[in-house]
């Protein structure tokens, strides 16, 4: 009876044990603020304005300009092009996935997707308009007022700065890559990856690369001093101005970094095998040669998921 009990915490402990390794596959849901519960209308809601370009002060640049879904919603320039053309100071990073971050920007500016929303709507270089005009302009369209009542009720004015966040961000937690190859070897599938990325695997948690690129979506969301090629953008520290954030930006994410190039916080790398041998130099102090880079980018590329699935907006 005791020698099946000892068995029994034995399996139970094994279990959590396998489990534990398993939390680096990508959750099917991502954590959900308990004041934006995600309902399908506000949903559709925040996807109609995050493809509408009527919030941008020229009327042509909406979020899925930069963040384009063909793109692994990123625009795959070096650095974003947005209001008259003009060139902003970082490269886009990717939506996908956004929703497990602990911060967002590249300097961790925002702390949510809530409060990160109404910041390229009023950045010049990016959409340029008052987040006054994009209300009065959203509430003069008859279908956008009412998506707004039936999502947020009547009183008070459902149109404001906050339920357009509040819509655009749940619209952007269902932008998921769940069943990557990656994903299913770790549940179990040991033909779902080639032995060279096997190799990859191996090499990126022996390297230590596993130490700031680890969780679900492989970024513990921490501050990283770091300078990329032609960098002298000042990081963490035009959030905080203290001296040590100098330099310092966000853990990326790996998840879809096969498609998310150009690479680091202004673009200036476009191969993946390039980043690889710039992050094992600056980060971990060691040159990895050109066999070992390989079979990194091997694993990387099985970090690619099922890109999410909806239908394009009809805008009214
Ligand atoms: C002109 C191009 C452009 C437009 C338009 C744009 N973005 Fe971005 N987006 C960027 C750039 C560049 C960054 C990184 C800026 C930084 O870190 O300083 C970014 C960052 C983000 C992030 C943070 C991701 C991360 O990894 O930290 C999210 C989320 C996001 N944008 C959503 C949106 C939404 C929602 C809209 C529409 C309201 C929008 N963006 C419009 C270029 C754009
Ligand atoms: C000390 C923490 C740390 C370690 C260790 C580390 N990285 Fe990074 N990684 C970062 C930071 C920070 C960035 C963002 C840099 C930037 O562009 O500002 C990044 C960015 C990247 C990017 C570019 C992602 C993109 O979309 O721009 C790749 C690829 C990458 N890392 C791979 C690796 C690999 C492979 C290793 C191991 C050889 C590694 N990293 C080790 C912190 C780290």
């Amino acid at each position: 009876m005791r020698k099946s009990i000892f068995l029994t915490l034995f399996l139970v402990l094994i279990f959590f044990a396998a489990d534990s390794r398993a939390t680096e596959r990508l959750p099917s849901l991502p954590p959900i603020p308990a004041d934006n519960s995600m309902t399908p209308l506000k949903i559709e809601l925040g996807k109609m304005l995050f493809f509408d370009p009527r919030l941008s002060s020229s009327g042509v640049i909406s979020c899925a300009t930069c963040h384009n879904p063909s793109f692994a919603f990123t625009d795959r320039v070096s650095r974003a092009l947005g209001h008259k053309h003009q060139v902003g100071p970082r490269n886009t990073p990717t939506v996908l996935n956004s929703a497990f971050l602990k911060n967002q920007f590249w300097d961790g500016r925002a702390a949510t997707l809530e409060e990160q929303a109404l910041g390229p709507i009023q950045a010049s270089v990016e959409m340029n308009e008052k987040l006054d005009n994009v209300v009065k302009r959203l509430n003069a369209i008859p279908a956008y007022k009412e998506l707004f009542q039936e999502v947020f009720g009547r009183t008070p004015a459902p149109v404001t700065p906050k339920n357009i966040a509040k819509a655009m961000a749940a619209f952007e937690r269902t932008l998921l890559t769940p069943n990557s190859p990656f994903d299913r070897y770790l549940a179990g599938d040991k033909k779902a990856i080639s032995k060279r990325a096997k190799r990859g695997w191996d090499l990126f948690q022996n390297k230590g690369c596993i130490a700031c690129h680890n969780g679900p979506i492989f970024t513990n969301s921490t501050f990283q001093k770091i300078q990329v090629p032609g960098s002298t953008d000042l990081g963490r520290y035009l959030v905080t101005k203290k001296e040590e954030d100098k330099y310092k930006f966000r853990v990326q994410t790996l998840r879809n970094v096969a498609l998310t190039y150009p690479y680091f916080n202004n673009g200036s790398v476009w191969k993946l095998r390039d980043a690889v041998k710039i992050m094992s130099r600056e980060m971990l102090g060691s040159e990895t040669g050109d066999k070992d880079a390989d079979d990194i980018v091997a694993f990387l590329k099985t970090l690619t998921g099922d890109m999410p699935v909806f239908t394009y907006p009809i805008l009214p």
